[in-house]
């Protein structure tokens, strides 16, 4: 579905979660990082605040984090969460769950990890972005990818894009993330891919309705049964108008 502003695209996207959570308050769900969630999150604070959203029964369940990075460090994930999302509702701390950057046995973490989203039964749905290089997670363009929680070294655009997280010096982003496999995030019962803006328009285009390849993991999203595509109209540009158009019209 395609929205007009990016603010509206991401409202969207919050409002799908709130419904989920509404109907099933033990929701269990995967949860992006980077801008374009932002304006998602805000909107998902607002709906606590305004008793419209209730977190003490749900898990989330962070995509990713950089290798080495935990709760102390200002660019890590866990901080990024906590400052948008997990520090204003009522989410226990122990369901708010993002992977252990900085776990001195990373195997055993990404093992840890998958347990864990087994063990809460599995994801009912994860709201994803789109990487510039067609990342999902912190899963990269490769000619092979990972189905499971792993360590990944991460590409010199991804460390660039990230680099505002470590005041604008790409160098100093990790060089390792570790993130849910393509498995795990093609086994949540619904995905909700979250992309706007004019920079990633061409990669919409090749993910959507370009050949499904590891070199754009975000095709992989193509084999999956429920996923809910919510753009703005920047991120959109490239897409046949029939693909624009909001399901329930194109049904007609
Ligand atoms: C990071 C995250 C991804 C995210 C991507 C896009 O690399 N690991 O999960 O989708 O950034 O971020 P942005 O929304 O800032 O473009």
């Amino acid at each position: 579905m395609t929205y007009a502003t990016a603010a509206r695209a991401a409202a969207a996207a919050a409002s799908r979660v709130l419904d989920l959570l509404r109907r099933h308050p033990a929701l269990v769900i995967g949860m992006p990082t980077g801008d374009t969630p932002v304006p998602m999150y805000r909107a998902l604070v607002r709906a606590h605040r305004a008793g419209r959203a209730d977190f003490s029964r749900a898990t989330t369940f962070n995509l990713d984090e950089f290798a080495g990075l935990g709760r102390a460090d200002a660019g890590s994930y866990r901080s990024y969460m906590e400052a948008h999302l997990f520090d204003h509702v009522n989410l226990r701390a122990r369901s708010a769950c993002v992977p252990d950057g900085r776990s001195a046995d990373w195997r055993r973490e990404v093992a840890r990890y998958e347990q864990r989203i087994a063990r809460a039964g599995g994801l009912d749905v994860i709201v994803l972005g789109l990487g510039r290089n067609g990342h999902i997670g912190f899963n990269e363009p490769a000619d092979s990818l990972q189905a499971r929680t792993h360590r990944v070294a991460l590409q010199p655009t991804t460390r660039r894009a990230n680099a505002r997280l470590f005041g604008g010096q790409w160098q100093a982003v990790p060089t390792h993330g570790v993130s849910m496999g393509v498995g795990t995030i093609l086994g949540a019962r619904q995905v909700i891919l979250l992309v706007t803006g004019a920079a990633k328009a061409r990669m919409v285009a090749r993910a959507l309705t370009g050949p499904i390849t590891t070199r754009v993991p975000a095709s992989l999203l193509q084999a999956h049964p429920d996923v809910i595509v919510i753009l703005d109209r920047a991120a959109a540009a490239h897409l046949a108008a029939d693909l624009k158009v909001p399901r329930s019209q194109s049904r007609r």
